[in-house]
Parts: C-alpha cells; sequence; structure tokens
C-alpha cells in the first residue's frame, strides 16, 4: 500500500462540526495552546490506530489523552496518586500532561500496551469547545508526520497531515508554540519526562521532590517511549550556535537564522528572526522551521537561548532538531540535557 493521502479533509472552524467527526469514529487536527494536535476517541481502538497511520507513527509510541475537564479523570484513570492531584490542581487546564494509572477501559493502542496513561487538559477556546463537543477523551499526539516540527498552525497542521485526515478545526497560532510538559506521576517520585512550557523551577514550587529524567542510552530502555525517536527536525540541516557573530556561511550557502540577538550576524542570510523573549522564541520556532523549507535555505543557524525556565524546552527542543550536528563553531559549549 502506498504512503500518499487519500483522503479529502474537511476544513471548518466550528468545533462542533470537528466533535461529529470524533464521535463518528474519525480522526481531527484541532488547535492546543501548545501546538496542534491530531486526535480521535481515545476509547475506540480503531479510530486510535488511525492516527498512527496518519502519521507514520511507531506503534510503541504512546498517546496523550485530552479532557474537556478534570473531572473526566476518572473514565482513563485508576487512580490518581496524590502527586498527580497537586499537579492537576495547580497546572490544568495548561501545558501539562500528567502520567497516571490507566483504567481498564483505555485500549492499548493509547497506552502503547503501557500501564499508565497520559492526561492533558488543554487551555485554549476552541480546544475547550471542541472537547466538550466530542464528550468522550480524545486521545492526541502533535499533528505533524512522525519525527516533524510539531504545527503551531492550522495550516501547518494541513500541510502535515491534510487528506490523511477526516477533519482540520481552524484556530489561530499557537500562543506557546512547544508541547506540553509530561510529569511521570504513576509511581513514586515524579519525574519530569519532557520539558515545557510548565517550567521545572514552577514544577519544583509545587513538588519539591520532582527530578528531570535523563536518559543515558547506556542504562537500558527508555521510560517514555517517545524520547528514543528523532524529533521536531525539519527537512533543513539545524546548526545551534552560541554567538551569531561566530557564524561564518560557506561559500554561495543559503543560510536563516533564528535567536534572541542578531549582533554581529554575518552576510545575507535569507531568513532572519530576532526574538524580543525566550517565549516569543519558543513560539515562533516550528514555524521559523517551516517557512525555512518552503524558502530552500540550506542551513538554518539557531541561538541556544539560557537554561532557565521555557530556555530548557527550547534547549531540548533544539537539540533534538539539530540531531547529530555539532555546536558551531566546534565545543565551546552543550545544547544542554
Ligand atoms: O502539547 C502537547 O503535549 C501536544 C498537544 C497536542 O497536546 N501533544 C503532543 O503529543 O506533543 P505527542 O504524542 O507528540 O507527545 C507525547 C509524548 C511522547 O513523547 C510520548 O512518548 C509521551 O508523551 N507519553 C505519552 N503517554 C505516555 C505514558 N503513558 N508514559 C510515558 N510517556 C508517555
Ligand atoms: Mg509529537
Amino acid at each position: 500500500m502506498g504512503d500518499a493521502p487519500r483522503k479529502g479533509s474537511r476544513i471548518t472552524r466550528s468545533p462542533r462540526v470537528a466533535a461529529g467527526f470524533i464521535r463518528e469514529g474519525g480522526t481531527v487536527a484541532f488547535p492546543t495552546e501548545t501546538v496542534y494536535g491530531l486526535g480521535a476517541d481515545a476509547l475506540n481502538p480503531k479510530a486510535v490506530l488511525a492516527i498512527f497511520a496518519a502519521k507514520g507513527r511507531p506503534a510503541d509510541n504512546p498517546l496523550i489523552v485530552h479532557l474537556a475537564d478534570a473531572a473526566m479523570i476518572g473514565l482513563v484513570a485508576r487512580r490518581v496518586p496524590r502527586s498527580a492531584e497537586r499537579m492537576i490542581e495547580h497546572f490544568f487546564p495548561g501545558p501539562l500532561t500528567v502520567i497516571v494509572p490507566r483504567a481498564a477501559a483505555v485500549p492499548d493502542a493509547v497506552t502503547a500496551g503501557l500501564d499508565t496513561v497520559g492526561i492533558r487538559q488543554p487551555d485554549h477556546p476552541v480546544a475547550s469547545a471542541f472537547l466538550r463537543a466530542c464528550a468522550v477523551p480524545v486521545a492526541a499526539p502533535s499533528a505533524n508526520r512522525s519525527g516533524r516540527p510539531s504545527p503551531t498552525t492550522w495550516q501547518a497542521a494541513r500541510d502535515e497531515v491534510g487528506g490523511r485526515v477526516d477533519c482540520i478545526l481552524t484556530g489561530g497560532a499557537s500562543a506557546v508554540g512547544l508541547e506540553s510538559t509530561v510529569v511521570d506521576c504513576s509511581s513514586g517520585r515524579p519525574v519530569i519526562l519532557r520539558q515545557g512550557a510548565v517550567s521545572v523551577e514552577a514544577l519544583r514550587a509545587v513538588c519539591p521532590t520532582i527530578r528531570v529524567h535523563h536518559h543515558d542510552p547506556a542504562a537500558g530502555p527508555v521510560r517514555s517511549p517517545g524520547l528514543k525517536y528523532r524529533h521536531y527536525a525539519p527537512s533543513v540541516r539545524v546548526v545551534l550556535v552560541e554567538d551569531p557573530g561566530r557564524i561564518t556561511p560557506e561559500a554561495g550557502e543559503r543560510f536563516a537564522y533564528i535567536g534572541l540577538s542578531r549582533r554581529g550576524l554575518p552576510g545575507r542570510p535569507v531568513l532572519v528572526r530576532p526574538c524580543r523573549e525566550v517565549q516569543d522564541y519558543a513560539r515562533l520556532l516550528f514555524r521559523f522551521f517551516r517557512a525555512c523549507e518552503t524558502a530552500g535555505v540550506d542551513v538554518i543557524y539557531c541561538q541556544i537561548p539560557g537554561d532557565e525556565g521555557l530556555g530548557r524546552a527550547l534547549r531540548d527542543r533544539l537539540r533534538k532538531a539539530a540531531g547529530d550536528h555539532p555546536i558551531f563553531p566546534g565545543g565551546s559549549g552543550r545544547a544542554g540535557g
């Protein structure tokens, strides 16, 4: 079977119309405050499998379940540990996913067979209206093809999965621009599996014992299956820099630059995106990657932000987008853990 898009995707701005597709077992790309999601009825295994097909996602990478209301947690969680309760109390609705023991009603397809499930209540008016109208928990990964940067506009979601989903629910650009923070509260001391807009500092204020997971490939299997795959990578080469003044493009190289300062930036970049604050950088990064793909640049230089607050999440995404490419010029620092 070919991998080409096959369906016509209905494009709508009506949460009710989009929810109709979910209730019939279909798939819908929808806006959230972090990135666009690709949703299906979390309690319908066949619908959930259609998500994996549309994304080209490996079946061993579990999905986050989205809820209109924290009161729906009982539908998908077997129990809610005290630490999870506190996170939910402080950060729901918002860009935080909490992993808890899963209820039997949640199909294996959602959790990739794990006995835990990730839950999130988005803080976005269109997402909320949509989830309310669905009236079921909605399993949704980011609405990109597997391995690519997450879409932060409906047009980007259409470019990624148009023709592969039943419906695209339009909304504005995502305000955060990076995926949610993922915290595993399923057993014992909570662990941050993925950094995001809810910062380590903010989580620590609520849960002082929380720790950050660092995967050591020598140490055996990863705790979050998603951590082992290449992620957030545009088709253009990404190179990280500490100081734009030290970029030395090769002769004829069509390059782009995004960062917090453009001081000393050489030559004639094809695209430049100076960002006032780290929040702007996070919000615009994936959109910038897409613009660079469209413009056909050879390399995207990205400045490494400071290692605190949202900067940590941004460093994580940048490092993954850059893959094995070194920091430029060589050896002066690390993109952080
Ligand atoms: O902001 C977001 O989180 C977006 C929006 C749409 O909500 N969703 C998103 O989903 O980024 P996705 O599938 O692209 O990333 C979910 C991450 C993956 O790394 C996955 O492995 C991890 O969360 N995850 C989900 N359920 C898990 C579980 N039960 N145990 C460990 N990791 C889990
Ligand atoms: Mg994703």
